[in-house]
């Protein structure tokens, strides 16, 4: 809800409030957290060291400005003043993604009569969580060209000492890894500079100090930079926006929007992630899979790589449908004449030799009562291709220089329409000729050498994104009905830019049990557990090399999306019996792990885990681990969330074909989450190395005690 007293207008969510004030020459932010009341005394916090909603270069503020525009005289100093405040509908971010819904907006506008400039700050709240959407547009009411060089979506001013930047890092397979980094008197950054928001810094970031914590994202796929800087006034200044090379030249008339910030307010990391997640699954996810319970796959990478034929997939296929899942996933090379890294992206046409015909293979395992998809990496192009040999000009890259390769390949240049309906083209022939219930979208390297015919450098990489926003615009507008998932190397593409088209990603090609706990954890602070892949693969693990009970690695992949990545045909009869157990029991209990409210179990000791709990909180499933076993170490005791503590809960470990004990027991809730749970979860029953232990409970609540 928004209202407006004078010149003060608040703004409400659920549990926070946000108060500003907009008068002659310019905003400011009264406050930012715990709900309050519209009391009269607000004007209090205007202090001498205003905060500002925005700020421009030039002024005598020298910290970090979240506008830079360089004007046609040579200047670059704008400075603007309030011009009026509106309520109004949510804007269209487009062609960039933006958040929907139900939503309360208000616009405030602002000028800078000198530049000839305008600017509009939008503040859109919703009712069923505590996130504002912010969206920022410049306008060239001037006669000249202008060239924005920083435009910030989302600047936050707090006053205060002892707050720490919490990011997500990391690389390839070790993805969104918690680090947190006290913010004092200097400048601390997150950036991408890969064309992407990559697997090294996620534009997901959190300010925290004791009992408060903000939360902030960008719905936005490309290089972003989130900066909190602080100072000896007890100043700090939070910004986030488009990050690495920018330079934007606007038109006399022209507008730019930037992509769309989110923020939300908690008192603790749980309220944060609570709201984050609501706020993607509700409002950034959509279309038909976005409240629909999503199939068991399996996918043949890890067992077979490129080393496949028809007979070998039949093969997985059959024990796919034999074991109980929904969907198989074809992934990468069955085109072009792929039979390594090194040759025919590009070539979406089928490699008949290896598959004896794309058409008919899907048909065959339709017939086997699953559902077929697809894996493509439709904005890729290898020189070995017969697509670069028609169309080099498609490839990015400036055509003399020799390019930086990684994967053996090079990107398409999706800035040009022309190659994005190429792209376009291709991926709905195969959709079409397969029918494809399901694509998995992958990327697999970063942008080096940025350069399109016609386009200023330092506009690329935001062209980039635009077109490849709009090729997902089309072909999801196409194939509504079909399941799309991003994957990037893994999880190098995890934002809520990608989720608005693609209501899964795959979250890391690294599936050890052990280290998924970590990654899984980290991605879930902001993104709903039903948009993260989570497979069971091989052990020993093919990425790390640890050995871990196939038990276990099913209890840390119902995190997220459960599917299989390994031959299952070559499992042995026991194991294709506990197989066939595990998908059942997760069938039975979907709704819940896909569902159900998330909550992070408190990491203390290598101990760990999850839970998820029923909206009206009768049902829960906990997984809860124990990353070493230390000798003469006791079982540990977890303290459960989320539950109900008035309420009586029965306790049904899983039956694991790992541990013996596997006896129900009643607890109260108030007990299970304040004094925890005890669980034998250290068992030799396997002899794994490095391994990690993980047990999974089934909460129900008792009938009530008379
Ligand atoms: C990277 C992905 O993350 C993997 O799952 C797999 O699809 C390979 N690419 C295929 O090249």
């Amino acid at each position: 809800m928004i209202r407006r007293k004078g010149n003060l207008i608040k703004m409400d969510t659920p549990h926070t409030s946000l108060v500003l004030k907009a008068e002659g020459d310019g905003a400011e932010l009264l406050y930012y957290g715990k709900t309050v009341r519209f009391g009269p005394d607000f004007s209090l916090l205007s202090g001498e060291d205003k905060r500002l909603l925005f700020s421009s270069y030039g002024s005598v503020d020298f910290r970090e400005s979240g506008l830079v525009v360089l004007l046609s005289d040579g200047s670059a100093a704008t400075r603007f003043s309030f011009v009026r405040v509106r309520r109004m509908e949510k804007p269209s971010a487009l062609p960039l993604p933006a958040s929907y819904g139900e939503a309360d907006t208000v616009c405030l506008e602002f000028a800078d009569e000198y530049a000839k400039l305008r600017l509009y700050l939008y503040y859109s709240v919703f009712s069923d969580c505590d996130a504002i959407a912010v969206n920022v547009q410049l306008t060239n009411a001037g006669k000249k060209p202008v060239r924005i060089r920083k435009i910030s979506s989302l600047q936050l001013d707090l006053i205060g000492e002892g707050y720490s930047l919490v990011t997500f890092d990391g690389s390839w397979g070790a993805e969104r890894t918690r680090h947190e980094t006290p913010v004092n008197g200097t400048l601390v950054c997150n950036e991408s500079r890969t064309g992407s928001s990559s697997p090294f810094h996620n534009p997901f970031v959190m300010l925290e100090r004791k009992g408060e914590v903000y939360g902030f994202n960008l719905v936005y796929s490309g290089n972003h930079r989130e900066t909190a800087e602080g100072n000896n006034r007890r100043q700090l200044r939070f910004l986030s926006g488009i990050g690495g090379l920018f330079e934007w030249t606007l038109e006399a008339g022209e507008t730019f929007t930037a992509p769309e910030a989110v923020m939300t307010f908690g008192e603790n990391r749980d309220e944060v992630t609570s709201s984050m997640q609501t706020f993607a699954a509700e409002h950034i996810v959509r279309g038909r899979w976005q409240k629909r319970v999503r199939p068991v796959l399996v996918n043949n990478w890890e067992g077979t790589y490129f080393a496949f034929d028809r007979e070998r997939i039949l093969t997985i296929a059959k024990a796919s449908a034999e074991a109980g899942a929904e969907l198989f996933v074809l992934d990468d090379g069955w085109f072009g004449h792929r039979d390594d890294d090194t040759s025919s992206l590009g070539d979406w046409t089928d490699y008949a030799e290896k598959t004896g015909g794309l058409a008919s293979l899907a048909d065959e395992i339709r017939a086997l009562g699953l559902k077929f998809g697809i894996w493509m990496e439709p904005e890729m192009i290898s020189e070995d291709s017969e697509l670069y040999a028609k169309h080099p000009e498609f490839a990015m890259r400036p055509m003399r220089r020799e390019p930086a390769r990684m994967r053996n390949q090079l990107m398409l240049n999706l800035a040009d329409k022309q190659v994005q309906n190429y792209v376009v083209r291709a991926v709905s022939n195969i959709i079409v000729s397969t029918k494809a219930a399901y694509v998995k979208w992958d990327y697999n390297r970063h942008i080096t050498d940025p350069y399109g015919k016609g386009v200023a450098a330092g506009e690329y990489a935001h062209r980039y994104i635009l077109g490849l926003y709009a090729v997902l615009q089309r072909l999801t507008e196409k194939f509504p009905l079909v399941l799309f998932e991003s994957c990037a190397s893994g999880g190098g593409r995890f934002d809520p830019g990608m989720l608005a088209f693609m209501p899964q990603t795959w979250t890391s090609d690294n599936t050890d049990a052990r280290e998924r706990l970590t990654i899984q954890e980290g991605t879930a602070y902001a993104y709903p557990t039903i948009s993260m892949g989570a497979h069971v693969s091989a052990s020993p693990n093919h990425q790390s090399g640890n050995r871990t009970p196939l038990e276990t690695r099913f209890n840390v992949a119902c995190g997220g999306v459960l599917g299989y990545e390994m031959d299952i045909s070559r499992l042995n009869d026991r194991e294709k019996e506990i197989v066939k157990a595990q998908i059942a029991y997760y069938k039975k209990y979907r709704e819940l792990f896909q569902f159900g409210r998330y909550y992070r179990l408190e990491e203390k000791d290598g101990t760990g885990g999850f839970v998820f709990v029923s909206a009206d909180q009768t049902k829960a499933i906990a997984v809860v681990t124990a990353k070493e076993k230390v000798t003469g170490q006791a079982n540990a005791r977890y303290r459960l969330k989320g539950l109900n503590p008035q309420y009586d809960y029965i306790v049904k470990p899983r039956e694991q074909s790992n541990y013996a004990s596997c006896e129900e027991f009643t607890a109260a809730g108030d007990m299970l989450m304040q004094g925890g749970v005890p669980t034998d979860l250290f068992c030799d029953t396997e002899n794994d190395t490095n391994s990690v232990y993980a047990r999974m409970l089934f909460l129900r609540r008792a009938p009530a005690r008379r």
